[in-house]
């Protein structure tokens, strides 16, 4: 979706500077049919099984993207009260919402009796009680899955790795089993599913190869159990360093799919990052090129309050100045925040950009927006939507009264 024309940057083919000319920086930007590609390659991987797309919402939860995925039929993960909010807002039925969770409230599992989501997963045996004790209270069925810790390395950033027994999600398998012993034939709290979702941003195949077959073991140990689905979760990792090593989907046809196959169960899937990481950018404007003995600086207008990854995690995203050609520099992306670790990059080799030029943050539609903040009263960016060429804005950018609607200066 990101080209160079003559010298011009572009995304899905207009130049940058056609895009921002009216659109105050920094905002977000997305591109439909890059989120179209990206789920017709998911689709292409389960052809043959009996499978369904759910999209984690905590990965962008804008709502006129969830309601565009709702209308092409993928379905939708929450993990919170506003997520489920959300998914109702833009008309989802909540037989096609998953939910996940390892902090449910009583009022949330209550909401859960009442709507029936299409799974429940269920992270932990105490979650499991309190489930069971309102069920009876309010003599209501419910179907859940329950979430299950492998105990495999992901090979992922520590902070996102969930499928460890040192992290605190899921259950270990003999907790899982001695579950469904006991509640088999439940009246009301039916364990018709299992669900295993082992960390974020993965790129390699053996800790799904090894996940998924310890399940396989497991679900055969089950002697009888009658279990109607598996969520195999997301994690899907995309090329960041645009080193051209993606998610190998040819290796997990190869390698995985049988082992899910072999598990002879309707599939669901969680992802998020794979289906809208690389369809979104943040776009800013470089403010001052400052150049110190020891430094350049390029201080642009977003922050890491637009964008918190590379402070947060130190991860990397692609920097595409405005320009492709001209004096090379090793330079530092920096935001305008009273903070250090306010910067997108240190030392970065690219064409040196020039005050007022745009700058394009790649690979942002994922934990871009939905993890901003107001630090120094920054006020969230804007998002637009590419889609059939057309450029609309699907979020406007907050404003002061917006954020500060909370106080009433009388009182
Ligand atoms: N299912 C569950 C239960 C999850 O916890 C997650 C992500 C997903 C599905 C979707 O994972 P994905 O396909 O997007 O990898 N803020 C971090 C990522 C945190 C991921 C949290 N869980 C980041 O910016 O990299």
């Amino acid at each position: 979706m990101i080209k160079y024309y003559n010298n011009h940057l572009t995304v899905e083919d207009i130049t940058i500077a056609e895009i921002a000319k009216d659109r105050p920086t920094p905002f977000y930007l997305y591109s439909w049919q890059q989120i179209v590609k990206n789920i017709e390659r998911i689709k292409r991987t389960f052809e043959g099984l009996d499978y369904h797309i759910s999209f984690a919402a905590k990965a962008n939860n804008n709502l006129y993207l969830l309601e565009e995925l709702k209308n092409i039929g993928i379905g939708i993960d929450i993990v919170s009260e506003g997520e489920f909010e959300s998914a109702k807002r833009v008309g989802y039925d909540p037989a096609n919402v998953i939910v996940n969770g390892n902090g449910k409230t009583k009022s949330f599992l209550m909401d859960m009796l009442y709507y029936q989501p299409r799974a429940l997963n269920i992270d932990s045996k105490e979650e499991l009680e309190r489930l069971e004790e309102l069920a009876i209270k309010e003599n209501k069925s419910i179907v859940i899955a329950l979430r299950v810790n492998p105990d495999v390395d992901p090979i992922t950033h520590p902070y996102i790795s969930t499928g460890l027994k040192k992290n605190k999600f899921g259950m270990d398998l003999d907790t899982a089993s001695s579950l469904i012993n006991k509640y088999y034939q439940h009246p009301l709290v039916q364990i018709q599913g299992l669900h295993i979702h082992i960390g974020s941003q993965i790129l390699n195949i053996t800790p799904y190869e090894d996940a998924y077959g310890k399940i396989y073991e497991f679900i055969k140990s089950l002697n009888n159990h009658q279990l109607t689905f598996i969520n195999i979760g997301g994690g899907w990792g995309i090329d960041y360093l645009k080193s051209g090593k993606e998610f190998p989907l040819e290796d997990y046809r190869l390698r995985v799919i049988p082992i899910i196959k072999q598990m002879n169960l309707p599939v669901i899937l969680e992802l998020g990052r794979f289906i809208i990481g690389n369809a979104g950018v943040l776009v800013g404007r470089v403010e001052y090129v400052k150049k110190t003995p020891y430094k350049t600086f390029v201080v642009t207008d977003a922050s890491m309050a637009d964008l918190i990854r590379p402070s947060l995690y130190d991860s990397y995203h692609h920097i595409y100045p405005q320009h492709d050609t001209g004096d090379e520099g090793k330079i530092d992306i920096v935001g305008p925040l009273c903070e250090t670790g306010d910067r997108f990059a240190e030392e970065r080799v690219i064409p040196l950009p020039k005050n007022d030029e745009y700058i394009v943050i790649g690979d942002t539609g994922a934990y871009g927006r939905v993890m901003s903040s107001n630090y120094n009263f920054s006020l969230r960016p804007a998002e637009y939507l590419i889609k059939d060429g057309e450029i609309e804005e699907v979020r406007p950018r907050e404003d002061f009264k917006d954020v500060t609607s909370y106080y009433i200066k009388s009182r």
